[in-house]
């Protein structure tokens, strides 16, 4: 399972790319705005640090087809590691099978069932997430989506990468890498708490004070 890391904080990514982790990066309308910057600025810097697929979402306000469509352009326009990423609608179907076909890569999102999966997968999207802790929340098992679709469209030999997003602690990225999915997309403070989980801090600092306790600070 790859990483991609779950944020437009660029100093996040950053610091989750030095450390050699993701592949990638998933933004979405509420994190791009949450950094109160520029829409299509954040996007671009953010190409310009991580060589691998960004997904930069249509505007939450464009809501038809052609809005989309051009909005789409527009993000793939910005780098080549651009992947657009399309709402689960009826609209945003059209919208990446014309992107598709345009050679521009699609991220279809706010998935919660195998069945828009598949119909997300059949309209040609390059990738699909699935928001596991959304489903968590409305006291369902998210992970049973992950595992479903992934054998889904194992069986089915379907193509369409499987992103598991909404992620919220790190028991979920372990469900996330056994259930099947291709990509896990990581807020920054989860991937940090797998880095270093307190156990580890403490061993550290038990080396420290034993190491110090016989060779001072040589
Ligand atoms: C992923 O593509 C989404 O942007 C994100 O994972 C949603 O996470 P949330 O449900 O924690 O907002």
């Amino acid at each position: 399972m790859k990483f991609f890391i779950d944020t437009a904080n660029v100093d996040e990514i950053i610091e989750a790319n030095d450390m050699g982790i993701i592949s990638g990066v998933t933004t979405n309308p509420s994190l791009i705005a949450r950094e109160g910057r520029d829409y299509m600025e954040v996007l671009k810097e953010i190409s310009e640090i991580v060589d691998g697929p960004i997904s930069g979402e249509v505007k939450a306000t464009t809501t038809d087809c052609r809005g989309m469509v051009e909005e789409g352009e527009a993000i793939a326009a910005i780098h080549q590691n651009m992947v657009v990423k399309i709402p689960m609608t009826d609209e945003g179907l059209k919208a990446i099978k014309i992107l598709e076909r345009e050679g521009i890569r699609t991220n279809c999102t706010l998935i919660f069932s195998s069945n828009q999966a598949l119909l997300a997968a059949a309209a040609g999207a390059s990738y699909v997430s699935l928001f596991l802790g959304r489903i968590d929340d409305i006291n369902m098992h998210g992970i049973d989506l992950v595992r479903e679709l992934s054998e889904i469209f194992s069986v089915g030999g379907v193509k369409t990468e499987i992103i598991a997003a909404s992620i919220r602690n790190t028991i979920h990225v372990t469900d996330c890498a056994l259930a099947g999915a291709d990509i896990a997309t990581v807020p920054y403070k989860i991937l940090m708490q797998m880095v270093s989980p307190p156990l580890t801090d403490a061993g550290i600092v038990k080396f420290q004070e034993d190491y110090r306790a016989v060779f001072g600070d040589k």
